[in-house]
């Protein structure tokens, strides 16, 4: 009988040797943490459909960046929950509103010493929950919408913002951020396109997070799961339009996406492992049907293989204090 001449197997042999060979590793550095910012609470709000993540005040938004500077992470990328909402989401750009005042707050806390960066976007701020303006018809105002972009990237380069995530997906929103931040004299903020973004029933635990208003969809404006070639399409335009980075979004049921995203573009790969990736994880491990731990490694691992050089998680933090503490590379979660 004719023995292997090859085996992989011997590579996979010790923890040792597969921590020598593994082609994908995770570090804190490659990593983001989303925040949540809720404007008058006095204490952190949990967020039942996120075990573990909240809604948090400006003191405890702090805290949590302070965290994050002393564990490496990449950067933070914040959402603004406003007390109160209007037509046009006003208080997204209002200096005095929520996420920008929770920007001057992580600025203020961690200095140059980790990455800033903001959701533009409106539907946080809306009666409607729309990421835009809605015409006399109720459709989404794409041009009407841009001009609110533009006031919004302004005041988030006014708070102190380092990277600004543009995640309406409205047509053109890249070059009108960016020509609206170059005007004011804020050439050195950066724009984290969320180039390719499907219309996902991965974000319903967001929906909660952010108290959305949302009656509906947003089908009209982000894209079709049933398309691939679209969202070439849609990087080509925002790297065409000035995005200094682009996003994939959601993660995990777009890795197909996000490896051709990858392979076709020259500027830094994120992807974004939404709330719905998170809760869905969370709930199967509360019911002792999958190992949590590993779940979380293998998934974000996964995702950086995929081709995404920085992944947006609400697991960062945790993941960061696993590596530091080796817990990873020795195969124990
Ligand atoms: C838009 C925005 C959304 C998310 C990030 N930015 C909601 C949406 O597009 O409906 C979802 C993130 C998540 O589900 O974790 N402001």
């Amino acid at each position: 009988m004719g023995f292997p001449v090859e085996r992989p197997r011997r590579l996979r042999r010790t923890p040792a040797l597969r921590r020598l060979v593994a082609e994908t590793r995770l570090h804190p550095a490659g990593l983001v943490l989303p925040l949540f910012v809720l404007e008058g609470a006095d204490e952190p709000t949990p967020i039942a459909s996120m075990p573990g993540v909240v809604q948090h005040s400006r003191a405890s938004l702090r805290a949590a960046a302070r965290e994050a500077v002393e564990l490496g992470l990449g950067g933070v990328m914040l959402f603004g929950i406003p007390a109160t909402r209007d037509a046009s989401g006003s208080g997204a750009s209002d200096p005095d509103g929520i996420l920008n005042v929770g920007v001057a707050d992580l600025r203020d806390e961690v200095g140059a010493e980790l990455v800033v960066m903001a959701d533009l976007c409106l539907d946080e701020f809306t009666d409607h929950g729309h990421c835009g303006v809605l015409d006399a018809d109720g459709w989404v105002d794409n041009d009407a919408t841009l001009v609110r972009y533009a006031e919004m990237a302004m005041a988030l380069a006014d708070a102190g913002v380092d990277v600004v995530g543009t995640s309406g997906m409205m047509d053109g929103q890249v070059g009108v951020v960016r020509s609206a931040l170059d005007e004011v004299g804020a050439q050195h903020v950066s724009v984290l396109a969320y180039a390719a973004k499907y219309a996902s029933a991965a974000y319903g635990p967001f929906r909660e997070a952010v108290d959305s208003q949302l009656t509906g969809d947003r089908r009209a404006y982000q894209q079709d799961a049933a398309n691939r070639r679209e969202s070439m399409r849609e990087v080509r335009l925002d790297i065409e339009e000035g995005a200094d980075l682009v996003m994939v979004k959601p993660a995990s049921l777009y890795l197909d996406i996000l490896r051709e995203t990858a392979d076709s573009v020259d500027v830094p790969v994120a992807a974004y492992q939404v709330s719905g990736e998170y809760a869905m994880v969370e709930a199967a491990a509360e019911r002792g049907w999958i190992d949590r731990d590993r779940m979380v490694v293998e998934s974000i691992t996964s995702i950086h293989r995929a081709g995404a050089g920085i992944v947006l998680t609400y697991w960062a933090a945790e993941v960061a204090r696993w590596i530091s503490e080796g817990r990873i590379s020795e195969g124990k979660a």
